[in-house]
C-alpha cells in the first residue's frame, strides 16, 4: 500500500502502475487539473507541487518541511508518508493565500499555464523557517526552476517580496510561526503513515538497509529509485515502462552525513539541497556549483548517489568529487567494497556496479587550506541548465611548486575524466604561463569531447583550455 495525504484526505493506493507520475495521478485519476504539464521533463516548473514531510531542525527537533518538486518526474510511490499540496490546496473558504493574493495584486499572474507552478514555488519559500531577509535573498533561487516565456519575472518577484512582508507581519503578530497544535497533529499523522513501508506490485520502498540490500539481491532487475530526476525521464521522455522499482528513500542509513576537519561523508540518498548546505564553507565553489544544479525542485529530489549512479558524462558532482580523490562505498547484500570514484566509470553510462549492488556512500577528502581548489561550470544558461563543460581543479602548492594536482572534467569524454597528462604538465613546477600552456596542449591531445546539442567538440576543447587559463588568473590574483 502507498499511503499519503492529499490536503487532509488520506489516500491509499494498492493497485497502480509503479511508474505512474504524481502529475498524471493528479490530472488523470483525480481530475485535479490546476497543476499543469509543460515539458514533462522537470525543466519548466509548470507542474510544481509542494510535498510536506517530517524533517529535523538544526537542533534535532522534529518539524514539518515543505519542498517544491516537479510532479511530472515524481512517481506516486515517493509520496508515501507525506502530504501533497497543489495550487487548489492553498485558498481557505475562498480567501486566497497571501502568495496568491500578492500574485494578483502585483499582476504576477500572466498566463494560466505557468502561474500555478510559480505560486507553489513561492508557497514553498513562504513556508521555510528562515527569517525574512534570508528568504528575500532566496526569491530568485526559489523561482529558478519556473520558466516564464512572456513578459518576465519582475511582477512575480515583487509578488514574492510582498508576500514575505505579509508573512513577517503575521509572525510578529504570532498568527503563524513555531510549531502549532495543527502542525503537531499533522506530524503525528505523517509518522503513522510511515509505520509500514510502501509496497505495491512493482514498487517497494523498504525502511531498513538490510531490507533494501536483500531485495536488490533477490530482484536484480528492479530499478533503483532515488530522487527520480533522471530515472523518471525514461518514462516521460523515452516512453519506457518501469515494471519493477525499489526506492532507497526511506533508508535512514543512506541519508547519514559526517563532516570533520579533513573529510565529509555523504550517504547516497542525501539530497542535493542538503548536500549544497553541508558543503558550504568546506569545499570552495561547491555551494555555487550546486546552486546552478537544476533548480530547487530538482535539488529537493535529486541525490548525491543518483548523480554518481546515472554515470552521465556531464553530471556536475563527479568532476568535483574526482578532483578531491573521493571514494565510494558500494554494497551488495551485507558485503561492501570501496573504490576511487574515478575507477568506477568504465565507459559511456557504464560503471563497475554489478547486479544487486548499489552505491552506499561517498567519502570526500577536503582540500588542505594551502591548496587552490575551484570548480567551473559552463552552460548555455546560468540557471536550470546542464553543463557543456565542467572543470574541477585541485592544486596543492608547496613552496611555490605544484605537486599532486588533480584536474577532472565533465563534458570532455564519454565519462567524467581526469586529465592526467595536463596534471603532469603542471606538477613539479611553479604555476606559470609556461606550465599552463603545456597543460592546455596536453588537454588538446588527451581529451576528445563530442559534439551535441549543448556544444560542439571544438567549443568544448576551447572552453577547457580557457578554464585552465582562468585558474592561473585566479591563483595569481590571490
Ligand atoms: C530539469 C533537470 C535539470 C538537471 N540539472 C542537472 C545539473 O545541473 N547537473 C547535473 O549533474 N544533473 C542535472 N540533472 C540530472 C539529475 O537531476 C541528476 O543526475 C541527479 O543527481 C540524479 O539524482 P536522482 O536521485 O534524481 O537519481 P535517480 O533519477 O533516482 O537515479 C538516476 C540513476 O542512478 C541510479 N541510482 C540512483 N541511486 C543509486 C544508488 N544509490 N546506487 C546505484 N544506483 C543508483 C538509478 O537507478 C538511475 O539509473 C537535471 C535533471 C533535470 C530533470
Ligand atoms: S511539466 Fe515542466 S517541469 Fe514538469
Ligand atoms: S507566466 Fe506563463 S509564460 Fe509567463
Amino acid at each position: 500500500m502507498i499511503r499519503f495525504l492529499l490536503d487532509q484526505e488520506l489516500v491509499e493506493l494498492d493497485h497502480t502502475t509503479p511508474d505512474l507520475t504524481v502529475l498524471d495521478w493528479l490530472r488523470i485519476h483525480r481530475h485535479r487539473t490546476g497543476t499543469k504539464e509543460g515539458c514533462g521533463s522537470g525543466d519548466c516548473g509548470a507542474c510544481t507541487v509542494v510535498v510536506v514531510s517530517v524533517g529535523k531542525s538544526p537542533t534535532g527537533e522534529s518539524r514539518l518541511e515543505h519542498h517544491a518538486i516537479n510532479s511530472c518526474i515524481t512517481f506516486v510511490g515517493a509520496l508515501h508518508g507525506k502530504q501533497l499540496l497543489t495550487v487548489e490546496s492553498l485558498a481557505t473558504h475562498d480567501v486566497l493565500h497571501p502568495v496568491q493574493q500578492c500574485m494578483v495584486d502585483e499582476h504576477g499572474s500572466q498566463c494560466g499555464f505557468c502561474t500555478p507552478g510559480f505560486v507553489m514555488s513561492l508557497y514553498a519559500l513562504y513556508q521555510r523557517p528562515e527569517d525574512t531577509t534570508t528568504l528575500k535573498a532566496s526569491v530568485e533561487q526559489a523561482l529558478g526552476g519556473n520558466l516564464c516565456r512572456c513578459t518576465g519575472y519582475r511582477p512575480i518577484i515583487q509578488a514574492a517580496e510582498r508576500a514575505l512582508d505579509i508573512r513577517a507581519l503575521a509572525i510578529d503578530a504570532s498568527v503563524t510561526g513555531g510549531s502549532s497544535e495543527k502542525d503537531n497533529a499533522l506530524m503525528s499523522t505523517l509518522q503513522s503513515l510511515n509505520e509500514e513501508p510502501a509496497r505495491i506490485i512493482g514498487f517497494y520502498q523498504p525502511d531498513s538497509l538490510p531490507a533494501f540490500a536483500n531485495y536488490l539481491v533477490d530482484n536484480p532487475d528492479a530499478r533503483i529509485l532515488a530522487g527520480g530526476t533522471d530515472l523518471a525521464l525514461e518514462v516521460t521522455q523515452q516512453m519506457r515502462e518501469l515494471p519493477s522499482i525499489v526506492s532507497l528513500n526511506a533508508v535512514a542509513e543512506l541519508k547519514k552525513t559526517v563532516v570533520t576537519d579533513t573529510y565529509v561523508e555523504l550517504g547516497a540518498a542525501v539530497t542535493l539541497t542538503d548536500c549544497m548546505q553541508l558543503l558550504q564553507g568546506w569545499i570552495p565553489g561547491a555551494h555555487e556549483l550546486l546552486l546552478r544544479f537544476g533548480s530547487d525542485q530538482v535539488r529537493n529530489q535529486g541525490t548525491v548517489g543518483g548523480n554518481i549512479g546515472s554515470a552521465s558524462p556531464i553530471g556536475d558532482l563527479p568532476p568535483l568529487l574526482i578532483a578531491l580523490d573521493a571514494t565510494i562505498t558500494v554494497q551488495r547484500s551485507d558485503q561492501t567494497r570501496t573504490l576511487a570514484l574515478q575507477d568506477h566509470y568504465l565507459g559511456y553510462r557504464q560503471t563497475t556496479l554489478q547486479l544487486g549492488e548499489f552505491i552506499h556512500s561517498v567519502h570526500i577528502p577536503l582540500p588542505a587550506p594551502t591548496s587552490h581548489f575551484s570548480v567551473h561550470k559552463i552552460s548555455k544558461r546560468c540557471d536550470d541548465d546542464i553543463s557543456s563543460v565542467c572543470l574541477a581543479i585541485h592544486l596543492p602548492i608547496k613552496d611555490g611548486v605544484v605537486h599532486d594536482c588533480r584536474l577532472a572534467f565533465g563534458g570532455m569524454a564519454a565519462t567524467p575524466v581526469r586529465a592526467t597528462k595536463a596534471e603532469g604538465a603542471l606538477n613539479g613546477k611553479p604555476l606559470s604561463q609556461t606550465s599552463v600552456n603545456a597543460a592546455k596542449q596536453a588537454i588538446a591531445q588527451e581529451l576528445t569531447p563530442m559534439s551535441d546539442a549543448r556544444a560542439s567538440a571544438t567549443y568544448r576543447s576551447q572552453v577547457a583550455a580557457n578554464l585552465i587559463q582562468r585558474v592561473l588568473l585566479e591563483v595569481q590574483s590571490v
